[in-house]
């Protein structure tokens, strides 16, 4: 593939701004500077240094990122800043069909939420883990305004009903952590989930923290704001 072509495709910009940043000598490949904008390159594993930052070229982008609170999921936040602001250019610039689309939240956390959000520009990736038959666990830390009450795990084990659907919600799993915190497992993802079913049965969210999805866990080093790519060890798990 063109070197201009494998930076396009990487979100660097435009075919033009791409063929301008390796002509004026800010791309290099295998160690060496590349000022050949048409040179070619299988762009497998490809490892190259654009203005001083390094990349893997991957055909698809899967993201975790630590979202901090006080951060939006949306593209288009009313309040709060965007979770994308922390992602380079290049990953909120992937195209996608001609037109810049980048990496996409799979669901998304409330501004309050903090935790392990997963972004992609895969659409099938996105639709298989949103998928309500897939039942991708999900695993929250809560910690509550009122202490936890083994009555109250109960009902959450047994079901509880929202406003907006008469079938009754289930935890998959719920174990206390504390006096007044517990983690819940869920495999559907309803809007406020965690905050309408913890209402439900009398008490109040008040830290929510998404440490797990699947098999994959929130890395321990990965503070909150910072994003690394999925390996395929971690896909592996989801
Ligand atoms: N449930 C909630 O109530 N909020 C979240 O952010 C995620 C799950």
């Amino acid at each position: 593939m063109r070197l201009e072509d494998i930076l396009y495709r990487q979100g660097f910009g435009t075919r033009r701004v791409c063929a301008g940043l390796v002509q004026q000598g800010h791309v290099h490949v295998a160690g060496a500077v590349q000022t050949e904008a048409g040179a070619l390159f299988d762009p497998q594993d490809l490892l190259f240094v654009v203005q001083g930052q390094a990349w893997t070229w991957q055909e698809k982008a899967y993201v975790m990122l630590h979202k901090p609170a006080g951060t939006e999921c949306s593209q288009k936040p009313s309040a709060w800043p965007s979770v994308y602001t922390l992602l380079p250019a290049p990953l909120r610039q992937r195209p996608q069909k001609g037109a810049v689309q980048g990496v996409q939240a799979v669901g998304r956390l409330d501004q309050d939420t903090t935790g392990l959000l997963l972004l992609t520009d895969d659409g099938a990736f996105i639709h298989r883990m949103s998928s309500p038959k897939k039942h991708v666990p999900k695993v929250y830390q809560v910690t509550l305004r009122h202490p936890v009450s083994a009555q109250m795990v109960q009902r959450l084990l047994d079901g509880v009903v929202l406003d907006d659907d008469p079938r009754p919600v289930r935890a998959a799993a719920c174990e206390p952590t504390g006096p007044s915190s517990l983690d819940l497992t869920l495999t559907e993802g309803k809007y406020h989930q965690v905050k309408r079913m913890i209402a439900a049965v009398g008490n109040r969210v008040e830290a929510l923290h998404r440490s797990q999805i699947g098999g994959l866990h929130l890395p321990a080093d990965l503070a909150p704001g910072q994003w690394r790519m999925l390996s395929a060890q971690d896909l592996a798990l989801l």
